[in-house]
């Protein structure tokens, strides 16, 4: 059951709904939107009467459903919701550019890509401080010195920070220097990981699992909602099918499904799912084209000696065609570029 408050629900009415909730034997959890706050409430809830609760002061809903995610359905929620990461909106009616290298390896690459994606449009700047390898041998990421240099690249290009936080532990460090934190494919299922994530104060995007389902999907990020989180960006990235000439396979079927049972933005890395440079446009057109609220792509400056997915990064002479891209499709889908 979901308790969708008014606006002018006051924290005093919230209280009255969970402490008659909570001595019912009910578990609430409060999740406070920009809009509204909802009140998801799990347990036996057949005992508990929906026509009072509709009564009670500041309460505008009070929904049975279905769905075995509550926050984050578009059941409870119809409106489509718009997540702000430092001022810059992801949801229905824009779309947002996301880039910068896939690891932050010095602060010259880390600015000169930032540079990069800036003049492709990006609005938005990503980059790994903690990469989550395959092999332990490879490059794991600089830790928060590649924290500082992107709060330092932000500072010197104004670009608010998407990156990634792969430990629990770590959930507090990275919330100190990051705009929004990444969950990425590999812990999509990491239960600890996204309830911290879920309680740090920061929006998050959250990297379906390359195996997992839109449901197991969904049911992650209602870990996050959970601990009072809704702003939570949803991302495509390509899943594991039997196709071995693309890295991944960019399920694009994903965004429309995931954008009608979830009132999250939902958008698309292009770069992780095909893993090739000459895919990412591509790719990008057909996110735009399905209606993905923006994509995340990698940029490089010097591909052929980065320490990570280098073959799947943009380069400078992309750039121009890129910017082409997010400036002539969203008018055509009826949106405008973020
Ligand atoms: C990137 O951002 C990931 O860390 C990378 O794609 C992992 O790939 P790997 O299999 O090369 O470690
Ligand atoms: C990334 O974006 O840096 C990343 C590791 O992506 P994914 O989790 O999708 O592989």
């Amino acid at each position: 059951m979901v308790i969708v408050m008014g606006p002018e629900a006051t924290s005093g009415d919230v209280e009255a709904i969970v402490a008659l909730v909570e001595a019912a034997g009910v578990e609430a959890f409060v999740s406070k939107g920009v809009r509204r706050t909802i009140v998801g409430l799990v347990g036996d809830v057949a005992q508990l009467d929906g026509a009072s609760l509709r009564g009670m002061t500041g309460v505008r809903d009070v929904m049975r459903i279905s769905a075995p995610y509550k926050l984050v359905s578009r059941e409870n929620h119809p409106e489509r919701s718009t997540v702000h990461v430092g001022g810059v909106p992801i949801g229905p009616g824009t779309v947002t550019l996301i880039a910068g290298p896939c690891a932050v390896e010095t602060h010259q690459q880390t600015l000169d890509a930032a540079r990069m994606a800036q003049a492709a449009g990006a609005r938005l700047l990503r980059g790994g401080a903690f990469k989550p390898r395959t092999s332990p041998y490879a490059f794991q990421g600089l830790g928060e010195a590649g924290l500082r240099i992107l709060a330092d690249v932000r500072e010197e290009t104004g670009l608010p920070i998407v990156t990634e936080v792969v430990d629990a532990q770590d959930v507090e460090l990275v919330a100190k220097y990051a705009d929004m934190l990444q969950v990425g494919t590999r812990n999509m299922q990491n239960f600890a990981l996204l309830q911290a994530v879920g309680a740090a104060g920061r929006p998050v995007m959250l990297k379906r699992g390359m195996s997992s389902t839109i449901e197991e999907w969904l049911m992650a990020a209602e870990y996050v909602a959970q601990r009072g989180n809704l702003d939570i960006v949803l991302c495509e990235r390509g899943i594991r099918t039997f196709e071995k000439a693309t890295r991944n396979t960019l399920d694009v079927a994903a965004v429309p499904v995931a954008q009608r049972l979830s009132h999250l933005p939902v958008i698309v890395d292009p770069s992780h799912s095909g893993g090739r440079r000459d895919l990412v446009l591509p790719l990008t057109r057909a996110a735009l084209a399905v209606g993905a609220d923006g994509v995340i792509i990698d940029v490089h400056p010097q591909p052929e000696q980065a320490l990570c997915d280098g073959p799947q990064a943009l380069v400078e002479d992309d750039l121009g065609e890129l910017a082409q891209v997010m400036t002539d499709l969203p008018p055509l889908l009826g949106k405008s570029a973020a």
